[in-house]
């Protein structure tokens, strides 16, 4: 997994030398949080409730996938808190969902997203 490597080395880059791992996931998790506001919630969040429409269309699209085996919020899925699983879903493109170019979402993007599932997603199944 050498990509994992030196994706893993990139973001540790991102922070001060001195500054220990957990740092770093957390300046990951905080950069992935921001990428998924921007540009994954406006088809995968949750909507607030009254609102006109019941579910974007990612939720939409996974509920009828997984009829409630899987939460249909990418957010609440341990299984894609996972730089090489997002990647294939991202760089593919999966349904509707258009695939992602290097130039729109960079891998250090991906690995960031995976970083802040893992906190998002931690104690759901
Ligand atoms: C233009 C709307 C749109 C955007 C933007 C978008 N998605 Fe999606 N995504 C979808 C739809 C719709 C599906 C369901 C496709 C299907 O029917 O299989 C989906 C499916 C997925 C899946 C597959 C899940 C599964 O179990 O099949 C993943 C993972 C995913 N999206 C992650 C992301 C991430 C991360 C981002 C932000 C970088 C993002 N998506 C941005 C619409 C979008």
């Amino acid at each position: 997994m050498r990509a994992t490597y030196s994706l893993a080395a990139a973001l540790a880059a991102l922070v001060p030398a001195a500054a220990g791992a957990q740092s770093a996931n957390d300046a990951a998790a905080e950069r992935g949080a921001e990428v998924y506001r921007n540009v994954c919630a406006p088809c995968h969040d949750r909507l607030p409730e009254g609102a006109a429409i019941e579910m974007l269309a990612g939720p939409e699209s996974l509920t009828l996938k997984y009829r409630g085996a899987l939460s249909p919020y990418i957010t609440e899925r341990p299984d894609l808190a996972s730089y090489e699983v997002l990647s294939m879903f991202l760089r593919k493109g999966t349904g509707s969902m258009p695939p992602f170019r290097k130039t729109e979402l960079s891998d250090e993007d991906i690995a960031a997203i995976a970083a802040y599932f893992a906190r998002t997603s931690a104690g759901s199944r």
